[in-house]
């Protein structure tokens, strides 16, 4: 009905589908997200709704972050910085999985379930079956009052707002922070300095500005996501803090623009998918500015010798000509800059869907939230 499309329209402000719009929100989301949590003093971060006190949070043996989808990619990322700065194992595993292989629950780990909806039926059954045999678990959530958030009882909300598009954007960016966040605070309490917390914090607070930046770029990233729209695969190339990057690349593509996609570490190019690299098969690398970007300069080199195309998605100064596109962000500090890198990948998945005419908030056969097994 009229009322309905006015309804909508309002809803999108502008904006020509939910995607785009959660994607330009992201500043503003992050921005929510810090708000009141970040601590110049002690150079931390505060998350009350954890519930722990310091001598529980240094009792901690190691982190598990479970969740589907996008959540779990998130949970990656957040392995990975909470490993850099508390020094503390963490791992991530697909709810899904969890549940139904019997596992061994350490009664000393912290288990975080990551959900935007807070209605995944495999991650809050995760939930259930940690609970049963004594774990501790917290909630890494958007929707207040939804089942896992109730389920467990504590947590860390993730104040992307409202999220509406299949396909999460702002809901993912917010977990990455949220976990960046987590991970400060549980290095605070062990060996982190507070010289490097506060380079953490200031980081943080530099992310908004530095997503508004990247989104001004958009205009070049759809020009290059039009020439490759025809494309029947594409590889995204990381590793390292730039691995789960690359499998939420591949992810974001997959899903709204229905163009094959596969994530693999560069490091492991020569072990078998290399065969695959011809001129039809284009490959994104993300190359962060870290200590890996001479051996990631090489695996792009590889790729081309080799007659693929290849963007590259960097903080870095590359040599001249050695990418075929480059996609250049700012940089934030070494630990947070895979949230920023996963940024042009969303753009770079939406011009392709858009080209190619998908319909990009609902993709055929995905749901929003999936409540059944
Ligand atoms: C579905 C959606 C994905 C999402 C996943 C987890 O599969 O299509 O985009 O990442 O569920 O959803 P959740 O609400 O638990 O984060």
């Amino acid at each position: 009905t009229t009322i309905d499309m006015a309804a909508e329209d309002y809803a999108l402000g502008g904006h020509p589908d939910f995607m785009r719009k959660e994607i330009a929100e992201q500043g503003e989301a992050v921005r929510r997200a810090l708000r009141g949590r970040l601590d110049d003093r002690f150079a931390t971060a505060h998350l009350g709704g954890l519930n722990m006190d310091a001598r529980e949070l240094r009792g901690i043996s190691k982190v598990v972050f479970l969740g589907c989808g996008s959540a779990y990619y998130a949970g990656q990322l957040g392995a990975q910085v909470v490993e850099e700065l508390a020094r503390i194992p963490a791992t991530a595993e697909p709810a899904s999985e969890f549940r139904y292989r019997n596992p061994v629950v350490d009664p000393d780990a912290l288990y975080v379930a990551i959900s935007q909806s807070g209605e995944t039926l495999d991650t809050l059954a995760a939930v259930q079956e940690l609970q049963r045999k004594g774990g501790r678990v917290i909630g890494a959530v958007n929707v207040v009052g939804s089942a896992i958030a109730r389920q467990c009882g504590a947590g860390v909300f993730l104040h992307a707002g409202p999220e509406i598009s299949v396909a999460s954007t702002k809901a993912l960016t917010n977990m990455s922070v949220s976990f960046t966040m987590l991970a400060l605070l549980l290095g605070r309490v062990r060996d982190l300095s507070a010289a490097d917390g506060q380079r953490v914090v200031e980081g943080l607070r530099a992310l908004p500005d530095a997503i508004d930046k990247v989104l001004t770029d958009e205009p070049a990233i759809a020009e290059i996501a039009q020439r490759y729209a025809e494309a029947r695969s594409m590889f995204f190339i990381g590793r390292v803090r730039a691995w789960p990057v690359a499998r939420e690349g591949a992810q974001k593509l997959k899903e709204v623009s229905y163009i094959h996609a596969e994530a693999y570490q560069a490091s492991e190019l020569k072990h078998g998918p290399l065969a695959l690299i011809d001129p039809e098969m284009p490959s994104v690398v993300i190359v962060p500015d870290d200590e890996l970007l001479a051996k990631n300069i090489n695996t792009i080199e590889q790729i081309k010798a080799r007659g693929g195309p290849v963007i590259a998605v960097t903080n870095a100064d590359l040599p001249a000509n050695v990418a075929d596109d480059v996609i250049r962000i700012p940089r934030v500090a070494t630990e947070l800059d895979a949230m920023l890198l996963t940024i042009p990948l969303q753009l770079l998945a939406y011009h392709t869907a858009l080209a190619l005419g998908r319909d990009i908030d609902k993709p055929r056969n995905l749901a929003k939230s999936v409540t059944v097994e």
